[in-house]
């Protein structure tokens, strides 16, 4: 199965952002991608919002990787700025995967390798000033589970709309 979701402004990206948060357990992975002013930044802060981060969430864009610490640790990277897939391991990219909190990936398709085995791969796309359109693509059993449960959680937000695909 996959997911498309349309949301008709920032807030309600973020609210989408939001009914993930109590889903996540140690080990989650959610990957996110699309282009510059999407709205990945804005679907992490809701997700941050819910995870219970009270300081504020900016892009990562130079820092690579920002932590917040919230119910469980949020790893928010942007892999915008790196040339090489090889650069994932000196950033500990992997471990940090393991460490224990749930990992936000801005660019997260950037390099194959920085693909996890279980995880949501995220693609936003603009289709008007203030209308995302949020694909979920689910990998792994893991991703199947997480993916069906927030696409239900954004689809009781009013306003959202929400369309299931066999695929
Ligand atoms: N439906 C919407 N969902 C998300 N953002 C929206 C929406 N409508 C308008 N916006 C605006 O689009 C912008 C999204 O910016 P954001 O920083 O989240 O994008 P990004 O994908 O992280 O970009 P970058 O690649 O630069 O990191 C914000 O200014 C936000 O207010
Ligand atoms: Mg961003």
């Amino acid at each position: 199965m996959t997911w498309s979701i349309t949301t008709f402004s920032a807030n309600q990206t973020f609210q989408c952002g939001r009914t993930l948060a109590p889903l996540l357990v140690a080990g989650d992975v959610v990957l996110l991608s699309g282009d510059l002013g999407a709205g990945k930044t804005q679907l992490t802060k809701g997700m941050a919002d819910g995870l219970g981060v009270v300081e504020p969430v900016t892009s990562p864009t130079f820092n690579i990787l920002l932590v917040h610490e919230g119910r469980l640790p949020l790893y928010h990277f942007d892999l915008y700025r790196l040339d090489r897939g090889a650069q994932l391991e000196d950033l500990d990219y992997y471990g940090t995967l393991e460490a224990g909190g749930v990992a936000v990936v801005e660019w997260g398709d950037r390099f194959a390798e920085a693909m996890p085995d279980d995880g949501i791969s995220v693609t936003l796309n603009i289709v008007g000033d203030e209308s995302r359109r949020i694909d979920l693509a689910p990998l792994g059993s893991r991703g199947a589970e997480l993916a069906a449960a927030w696409a239900a959680g954004c689809d009781a937000v009013p306003g959202i709309s929400v369309v299931e695909s066999s695929r």
